[in-house]
Order: structure tokens, then sequence, then C-alpha cells
């Protein structure tokens, strides 16, 4: 999704703003561009594709202040005139967010004599700034005259040509940091982008307006006021994210779920308990309270959810719903009396989670956030967070997140049932003691590599998966239905084995791979059941099932010996094949694993 850099100070800041777009990158874009104030004029260079192509035009770019962008589409084409930042005049803009009143806005400019040269939503923020200017000249006022036009979410950088020591900053609903540094100082979307240059940062709040010199910093809260933000200096350690070795990000990311989930479980768990107060002070009495939970999230967080609703209804006996956040926030909603609303996300900053807990949160008992990103908007606005430890996540498919959200939930999960009286101290431990099992089990998974490798060349010819599983095992095909589409971009649905009938069987035949999660459990005998009904109709299986399951293998289905597992938290370990399988699957395509095509690792716009 769209990334907002930003540098002032006394060195040539173009390296700076290319080095952290670069540091963007992840983040998924289809165009960067950066503009520099240089001898009272603006220097803007702007290219569709990679950052690289924008470096390499950019060399003779040089001065002191300058901002920069990557932009993922959203109004008009990935094309070098839609790529910010935009200009009108002596201004330049960067822009993150969506202005919802472009067009009104648009034609009321033209109206005024400005020339707009793109099709985006961006390019009135220059001339609005520009026309208030001709009422008032003072930057800033222009500035924040403009924006209380503005409707929508948005974070903005701008910069103006005669104004070479001041670089102006806006933060309404787009997340934005400043980094500070030694004589210069640093503004980005995320943080991620300035770790080379400082560790030094201020989180803005919503409604923030910031003027930034080579020395100084000045905020205004949302009121007007000039006001202080706390400085957080972060443990650049904690933040590494070179490969380490690994080809892509997602496959580094897959092996180090062993040691993540460990980080998940450290300090929460002791002697075969969890420590109820690991999800904030009140959390004994809101988890004792509460009736429902209300489970908010998008993507692959959602999945987690989804997993976690058989988890609270089975073992803590509390009823729950989950839902995609982006539906939820639109909809008119009824919350059972006494509802925990539970938000999960890797980033903290998807639009639709926060809007999602922002419209609801209100009539809950209280918020709780499962989180990787401890300095997010989602912690910051949640009544209690969970963080997961997971590490930076670079690859935009989510995998160590997803497991150690899991880990996370399960926790939420014991300490709920064991507040509300549910569940015995016996059970309690024994499922600790599954969890602490985890890590050792997913080596295991992880030394199946190789064999999962070697199936990768039967899935790239194909153009349709159907992924099966039963009961939690549900949301885990839809996970690694998921994980195939983004990455290799074949199509891949998941079904609940027992809906096949209803459907999805009759496009099953010899060119549709049918990929199965089949751990031993209740319902293992139904899903066998299911699984004859697809090789009756000449379907290829592939089933990942343990010892005890019993599942033989013959031609027509593959199987794939998996460790042995409890039940409870067999969800946790069947999802790493399934991130294997579609990571071979992508390189045997030769797409872009880490960056697909189209796909943000942050989706900060609704
Ligand atoms: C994007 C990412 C997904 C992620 C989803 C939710 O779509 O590509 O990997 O699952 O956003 O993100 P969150 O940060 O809220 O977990």
């Amino acid at each position: 999704m769209c990334g907002i850099v930003g540098a002032i100070g006394e060195r040539n800041v173009a390296d700076v703003l290319i080095e952290g777009l670069r540091r963007l990158e992840y983040r998924g874009y289809d165009s960067a561009g950066l503009a520099v104030v240089h001898e009272g004029d603006i220097l803007r260079e702007r290219e569709s594709g990679k950052v690289q192509a924008l470096a390499d035009a950019s060399q003779h770019v040089h001065g002191h202040t300058g901002i920069a962008h990557t932009r993922w589409a959203t109004h008009g084409a990935p094309t070098q005139d839609n790529a910010h930042p935009h200009r009108s005049g002596d201004i330049a803009v960067v822009h993150n967010g969506i202005i919802e009143n472009y067009e009104s806005l648009r034609e009321r400019l033209q109206a005024e004599g400005f020339v707009f040269s793109s099709q985006t939503d961006t390019e009135v923020v220059p001339h609005l700034i520009q026309s208030e200017l001709r009422k008032n000249p003072d930057f800033m006022a222009a500035v924040k005259a403009a924006v209380a036009q503005l409707h929508g979410a948005f974070a903005l950088g701008i910069i103006r040509a005669n104004e070479p020591d001041r670089l102006l900053a806006v933060r309404q609903g787009s997340p934005l940091v400043v980094g500070i540094g030694i004589g210069e100082n640093f503004i980005s979307s995320d943080q991620l982008a300035l770790l080379p240059v400082t560790n030094r940062f201020i989180y803005l709040e919503e409604g923030d307006f910031i003027e930034v010199a080579a020395k100084q910093i000045t905020i205004w809260d949302g009121q007007g006021v000039v006001t202080q933000r706390p400085v957080v200096e972060l443990d650049a350690t904690l933040h590494a994210s070179s490969k380490a070795g690994y080809k892509h990000y997602m496959l580094k990311e897959i092996y180090e779920q062993p040691q993540a989930i460990v980080r998940t479980l450290a300090g929460r768990v002791s002697h075969g308990r969890v420590a109820v107060d690991a999800f904030g002070p009140q959390a004994a009495e809101l988890l004792k309270k509460a009736k429902h939970i209300q489970i908010l999230a998008c993507g692959t967080s959602y999945h987690a959810g989804f997993v976690a609703k058989y988890w609270f209804e089975a073992i803590a006996g509390v009823s729950c719903h989950v839902e995609v956040a982006s539906e939820f926030r639109y909809r008119t909603t009824v919350l059972p009396a006494d509802t925990l609303l539970v938000t999960i996300s890797q980033s903290g900053e998807t639009a639709d989670t926060l809007a999602a807990l922002r419209e609801v949160k209100s009539r809950a008992l209280g918020s709780l956030c499962i989180c990787n990103v401890p300095t997010s908007t989602l912690v910051r606005e949640s009544d209690l967070a969970f963080i997961t430890h997971a590490g930076p996540e670079i690859g935009v498919a989510s995998t160590k997140a997803f497991t150690t959200q899991l880990v996370a939930l399960m926790l939420l999960v014991l300490a709920a049932g064991r507040q509300q009286g549910t569940l015995s101290a016996e059970r309690e431990q024994t499922i600790v003691t599954q969890l602490q099992g985890i890590p050792a089990l997913v080596e295991q998974v992880l030394a199946m590599d190789p064999a999962i490798e070697r199936i990768a060349d039967e899935f790239a010819e194909k153009h349709h998966t159907l992924f099966l599983g039963r009961g939690a095992q549900y949301p885990v095909a839809m996970e690694g239905a998921l994980k195939l589409k983004e990455i290799s971009y074949i199509h891949a649905e998941a079904y609940p084995a027992g809906e096949l009938k209803h459907g999805p069987l009759a496009l099953v035949d010899h060119d549709m791979p049918v990929v199965a999660v089949a751990p031993k459990n209740d319902l293992i005998d139904k899903l066998k059941s299911n699984l004859q009904e697809v090789r009756a109709r000449a379907g290829v299986l592939y089933v990942f099932a343990d010892h005890n399951a019993d599942v033989r293998e013959e031609p027509g289905i593959k199987v794939f010996s998996m460790p042995t597992v409890a039940d409870e938290v067999a969800p946790i370990l069947y999802t790493v094949p399934l991130q294997l399988l579609s990571y071979h699957v992508a390189i045997t395509k030769g797409t872009d694993v880490d960056q697909p095509r189209n796909l943000a690792k942050s989706v900060t716009v609704e």
C-alpha cells in the first residue's frame, strides 16, 4: 500500500528518501516518486514500476528537504502522471489514503483555473493549498485551511519551493511517524523506512499537524493547540529485516515460526497456567464479565479469528462470532450484552479493522487487540492489547504472524475459560503443555519441505485448486487457499468438506487438485468419506494427515505424514505445510513471492 518518506537536514536527502522507499517496497506498490527543494525550485522524478527505476532516474536530484512516495493505485492507473508527488506551482504533496470529496473539489478548483494532470484524488490537495495561499500567504495556515475541506482518511507530506527549511505533514486517519535524527528529522508512514537513519520516533495522533525543521519539530493537535508527544526509542535489533540467507522473506518467515511461537509464549505462561494479566491489567475482570466475543479482522488475521471461534465455544464455552471488518463496519449490527471485542491484525494499521473498532467500541464491554506491532494505532486505540512478538513480517503473504496469532488466541481462550469458570485447571495445563510442544512439531513439519517442494510442479500448470477441512481445520483450509492465490495467482477455494456435494463437487475432475487437511479427530471418518467422493470423480488428492488418521496412499491420493498433534492445537501445525506448498508452487511459476502483484502488506485505505 502507499508509503510516505520525508526528510529535512543538512545532507542531500535524496539517498535517504530512496533507501526509505526501498524499505517500504514490501508493502506493495506500483509506482514511486520523489521531490526535493533545490535552489528555490522543486525537482521531481516519478517512475512507474520498481523503486530501482526511480533511483536510476534520480541520480541528479540533490536537496536538503524532500518527500517521496510509493503508490498503490486506487484512483487512476499506475502511470508516471498519476505517481506522487503531485504539484501545484511551488507546492509538492505526497499522500496516503483517500480523499473522498475529490470530485467536487476538483470541479471547484478547475473553475478557479487550476489545471489537473492526473486522474488521482491526491492532486486536489496541492491545488487546494495553492488556492488557500492566494488568500493567506502563510504556508501552515494554507495547509490547515485546505485540510479542513478534505473528507476521508489521509496522511500528507508537503514541501514548498521557497520554504526550504520546512516540511509540513498531517495525520488524519492514515499512519504517520516522525523520526528524530541529529540535526535532521524525518517523516514516514512506516517506521521501518527510517531505521537506517534513526531509532527515535514520535507517533502522531489523529488530527495532528506538524512542522518539521532540521533541528525542531512542532506539533499541533486536532484542536490547533501546540502539543508534545512522547519520543519512543526502539531497539533496532528487534527490527532486523534482512533475508538472512533465505531466497525470500516469506521462506525466512515460514522457517522463523518455531522461534516466533516461543516468543509469543515467553512470559505468558508459567507452571501450566496462562498469565491472564498478559492481556492487560483489566483483562481478568473483562474476561469474567464477557458473555459474548465478537472478533473483527481482515485477510489472514480473519482466518485466525475464525479458528478461535471454534476454540472459544468448544474450550471456554463462550459464544463467539467472527466477521471481516469491512462488512461489519457498514452493516447495522446488534451486539449482545457484555460483548468483548477482539480485533486481530498483524500491522495494527488496517483501515477497515480500525474503522470497525471505532464504530462499535462504545457499545461493547471492552476491546482487546491481538497485534504484532506494539506502536500501532490499533494497540493505542484498544483497551487491552496482546503483542504477538512475531518480529517484523516483510513478505506480503502473512505466515508467522498467523501462527503466532493462533497461539495468542488460544492463550486468550484459556484465560477466558478460567475466568468464566468453564475450564478446569487440568485441561488448561494440558493445552498449555500442547502449545509449548508446538515449536518442536513445527520443526518436524519444516523437515517435510523437500517432499512438499517435489509436488509443486503438479500444481503450477493448474488453474484451480480446492482446499478441504472440517471443524477448526476449515479456516486452516481457507488460509491455505488464500496463500496459494496470493502468491501463485492460481484460483483456490476452501470448503468445509461436508459442503462438497452442495456444489463444488461439480468442479472436480483430474485437472483440479484437491488439498485436504486431515488430522485424526472426531470428524476424520466423515472427512475420509468426503475424500472418497472426490476420488470417485477422478479428483487428485493431496492429503496432510497424521499416522492415526489412517489415510492410505494409492494412485490419485498423495499422503503427507504429519507429526501427531493434539486436536486442540492442530490448526497451528497444519497451517505450515500449506504455506510451504504455496511458496514452492509460486517459485515454480516464477511469480514475485514477497511482493505479489496488486497486493499490499498493510492496507491502510478501505
Ligand atoms: C493485507 C495483507 C494480508 C493481511 C491483511 C490484514 O491484505 O496482504 O497479509 O492478512 O492485509 O492485515 P493485518 O495487518 O490487519 O493483519
